[in-house]
């Protein structure tokens, strides 16, 4: 069985459309998109060399390939997309018919997965963490309606920060071989100092993980991510792509980000913000009106107090936002607060503190 049996017919069947780009990517006359032929005006100094006026390569070799050794796969592993808020729609929208299919996730987790299915159409089948916020292993190897077609395992899990064992992983993607998509969503695992799933893909056909340069690559704004996964998934999703989806200034950002120079500046930042988690997680935890701070592997911490509004409004009050998540099924009480630099993150505690001090 190809794991393309699991796709929705229609897009099996979809004639895909051809961009101008994709047929004639370059010559010495290029009059086949409708391009204007001149640089735009206003041409700024950053992007003169960008040619701004042209549409870019729908999925550009040398990013691709820079990322394919980054993360340790072939390059026909790889489809690059607008954030991996993208990928997780295009795997939707070719994997799940609305009405009849279905994904499975593991609440409390990142919401786009639920949003993308709603959107879709999709059911959404809920197999909760544990009180640990542990994943359930053997409920989403056993106990999965066939409906389901997607698996979204989120490692470090986001809003909770831990990670799933690549043992777990690898267990739920042979038990669901033939009958689902497992999808590892990594957007954190560079705070994590754990190995990826990436280095499944090649053993399993029905698993894909997701990968973003918007979170330790500081690209949030350039929309960078991308699915590394078995080569008839990539061209399959290829398919519903849109025309051109990465900008050409994105691209070049990436690729900076991507050079020797910014992968030794890169490294050097995730290793402070994985010091400054530490060292938060620690200092909150002294602090009386703080609950719980659940041990995190991502560049964040997920944090109970004994009043999460009152402390939201405190941090707001005093210019920090942080994020609520407290209406997520188990985690009432609880705030998730990005580790910012060393100034940042220590006028978040000082406001905590002055805020119990004034209570
Ligand atoms: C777990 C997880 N996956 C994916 C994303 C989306 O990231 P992006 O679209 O910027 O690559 C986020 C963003 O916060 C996230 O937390």
């Amino acid at each position: 069985m190809s794991v393309l049996d699991l796709a929705r017919p229609e897009i099996l069947a979809l004639q895909a459309y051809s961009s101008a780009r994709r047929e004639a990517a370059q010559a010495a006359v290029m009059l086949n998109a409708n391009e204007a032929p001149w640089p735009p005006s206003g041409n700024l100094p950053e992007t003169r060399a960008l040619s701004l006026n042209r549409y870019p390569e729908p999925q550009p070799q040398a990013l691709i390939e820079r990322l394919a050794e980054l993360y340790g796969v072939g390059s026909s592993h790889v489809l690059v997309t607008r954030g991996s808020d993208e990928a997780i729609d295009l795997l939707l929208r070719a994997f799940c018919r609305p009405g009849v299919d279905a994904i499975a996730l593991s609440p409390p987790t990142f919401g786009m997965y639920a949003v993308c299915a709603a959107v879709q159409g999709a059911e959404r089948i809920e197999v909760a963490l544990d009180a640990q916020f542990g994943l359930d292993v053997q409920a989403l190897c056993e106990s999965l309606p066939a409906s389901v077609k997607l698996v979204f395992l989120c490692s470090p899990n986001n809003p909770t920060g831990a990670c799933v064992p690549l043992v777990d992983i690898e267990r739920i993607a042979y038990a669901l071989r033939g009958r689902a998509l497992v999808i590892v969503d990594e957007a954190y695992i560079e705070f994590a100092d754990l190995p990826s799933a990436s280095g499944l893909i090649a053993h399993h056909t029905n698993l894909g993980v997701l990968r973003t340069l918007s979170k330790a690559w500081a690209l949030a704004g350039a929309r960078i991510g991308c699915l590394l996964a078995g080569t008839e998934i990539i061209a399959l999703l290829r398919k519903i792509l849109a025309p051109y989806p990465l900008s050409t200034p994105s691209v070049a950002a990436a690729l900076a980000a991507l050079t020797a120079a910014g992968m030794s500046l890169t490294r050097q930042r995730i290793a402070l913000t994985i010091a400054e988690r530490e060292r938060m997680a620690i200092a909150l935890k002294r602090l009386p009106a703080v609950l719980d701070v659940l041990p995190s592997r991502a560049n964040f911490l997920c944090v109970q107090f004994e009043d999460a509004s009152r402390a939201y409004r405190t941090l707001l009050s005093g210019g920090v936002v942080v994020r609520d998540v407290s209406r997520q099924p188990a985690l009432g009480g609880c705030l998730r607060l990005s580790i910012g630099t060393r100034e940042e993150n220590s006028r978040l505690l000082e406001l905590l503190i002055r805020g119990e001090a004034a209570a």
